[in-house]
C-alpha cells in the first residue's frame, strides 16, 4: 500500500482507539477519580446489601449506636446500607423491614422498638430468605429460627447489677436495715431494655422488704416524658432516697428536676441516683459525685454485626447470642474511662 494511504488510516486507527478508551474511561468513572483503589472500594455488584431498620434517635446512646452501625456497614467495607429511621413507632419498623424484603437485601439488621408483634414480618423475611440480624434490643418469638443472631446487652443483667450495687452501697452506708423510698423512671414499655432492667433489679430487690418501690412511671426513655413523670412524682413524694432511671437521657432531667426543688443528688446529696448508658456527661456527672452509679450500656455494636455478616457470607456459622462488653461506673473507676467515652 502506498504511504500517502497507509499513513492516514494508521492516524484515523490510532484517534479511533484514543476515542474508544476516553468514553470507556468516562463511564467507568475513572476520569473522574483516576487514584480509584479497585482493591479497596469494591464495585456495586460486589457489595453486600443490607436494610437497617433503626428504632429512633431517642437518646445520645442511640444517635452512638446509629454511627456504628453505619460506620461499620460502609461502602469502604463492601457494604451497601439502605437505613430507615422508626422514630419509635413498631409501624414504621414493620413497614421499612416489608420495604426491605420487597429490594430483595441480603441482610436485614433491625433494632425491634418493643419485644412483641414482629413474629409475622419477620416470618415474611425468613419466607423470601434473607437473615435478620437483630441488634440492641431483642423481639419475643415462639421460633428463634425467626433470626439469626442478636448483637446487644444483657438487658437483666444490667439490672441485677444496678441492684447489687445498691444492696453494697447501703450497706456501706449502714442504712441497710433502713427504709429505702425508690421511684423508678422506666424506658419504653415493653421495650427488651425496660423488661430486662426492671425484671433484673427486682431480682434483687424482693429480697430487701426494706426497699419501697413508691412508683414506676414510664418515661420512654425520652428527657421531654421523663420531665413531665418527675415532675408529677416529686409533686407526689417528699421523701425519695432513690432515683432509678434506665437511661442517661432521663437521668438528666430528674437530676434537674431534684435540683429545682433543692433536692441535692449523688455522693453527698440527699437522693441516691443510679442511672443507665454510661454516655460522656452522665459519666461526667458520675465524676462529679452527682451520679451515683452509671451501668454501662454498650452501643458500639456495629463491629460485631459485620463480623456476624462476614460469617455467614463465608457458610460459616455463628453464635445466637453476642453480649457486647459493659462496666460498672461509679467514682472509683469512671476517671479512667471518661476522656476516650466518644458520646
Ligand atoms: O436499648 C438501649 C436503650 O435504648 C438505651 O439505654 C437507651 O438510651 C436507648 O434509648
Amino acid at each position: 500500500m502506498r504511504r500517502h494511504v497507509l499513513y492516514p488510516m494508521m492516524a484515523a486507527i490510532i484517534v479511533l482507539i484514543l476515542c474508544a478508551t476516553i468514553i470507556i474511561g468516562e463511564r467507568s468513572g475513572f476520569f473522574l477519580n483516576p487514584a480509584k483503589d479497585t482493591e479497596s472500594e469494591p464495585s456495586d455488584d460486589k457489595l453486600i446489601v443490607v436494610g437497617i431498620s433503626q428504632l429512633g434517635s431517642e437518646s445520645v446512646w442511640r444517635t452512638a449506636n446509629t454511627e456504628s452501625i453505619q460506620n461499620a456497614l460502609s461502602r469502604e467495607n463492601g457494604y451497601f446500607a439502605i437505613f430507615s429511621n422508626a422514630r419509635q413507632k413498631q409501624d414504621n419498623q414493620i413497614k421499612a423491614i416489608r420495604s426491605f424484603i420487597s429490594q430483595r437485601v441480603d441482610y436485614i439488621v433491625f433494632s425491634p422498638c418493643t419485644e412483641d408483634g414482629f413474629e409475622n414480618v419477620l416470618a415474611e423475611a425468613r419466607d423470601a430468605g434473607i437473615p435478620v440480624i437483630l441488634m440492641d434490643r431483642t423481639v419475643n418469638v415462639e421460633d428463634d429460627s425467626l433470626y439469626v443472631a442478636h448483637v446487644g446487652s444483657d438487658m437483666k443483667q444490667e439490672g441485677i447489677k444496678a441492684g447489687i450495687w445498691l444492696e453494697q452501697e447501703l450497706w456501706k452506708r449502714g442504712r441497710n436495715e433502713e427504709d429505702i423510698n425508690i421511684v423508678i423512671l422506666k424506658g419504653t414499655e415493653g421495650s427488651s431494655a425496660e423488661i430486662g432492667r426492671s425484671e433484673g433489679f427486682h431480682e434483687i430487690s424482693k429480697n430487701h422488704p426494706n426497699w419501697k418501690i413508691l412508683a414506676e412511671v414510664d418515661a420512654d426513655f425520652t428527657n421531654t416524658k421523663a420531665k413531665e413523670e418527675m415532675g408529677k412524682l416529686l409533686r407526689e413524694f417528699s421523701d425519695i432516697d432513690e432515683v432509678i432511671s434506665q437511661n442517661d437521657d432521663m437521668t438528666f432531667v430528674a437530676v434537674a428536676a431534684m435540683r429545682s426543688r433543692c433536692i441535692t443528688t449523688g455522693i453527698d446529696g440527699q437522693v441516691i441516683v443510679v442511672s443507665f448508658d454510661a454516655c460522656h456527661e452522665a459519666l461526667t456527672m458520675v465524676y462529679n459525685g452527682t451520679i451515683n452509679v452509671d451501668i454501662e450500656c454498650n452501643p458500639m455494636q456495629g463491629e460485631y454485626v459485620s463480623q456476624i455478616i462476614k460469617k455467614l457470607e463465608n457458610g460459616e456459622s455463628v453464635e445466637k447470642e453476642n453480649s457486647v462488653d459493659e462496666v460498672v461506673f461509679t467514682k472509683e473507676n469512671v476517671l479512667e474511662s471518661l476522656d476516650s467515652r466518644a458520646y
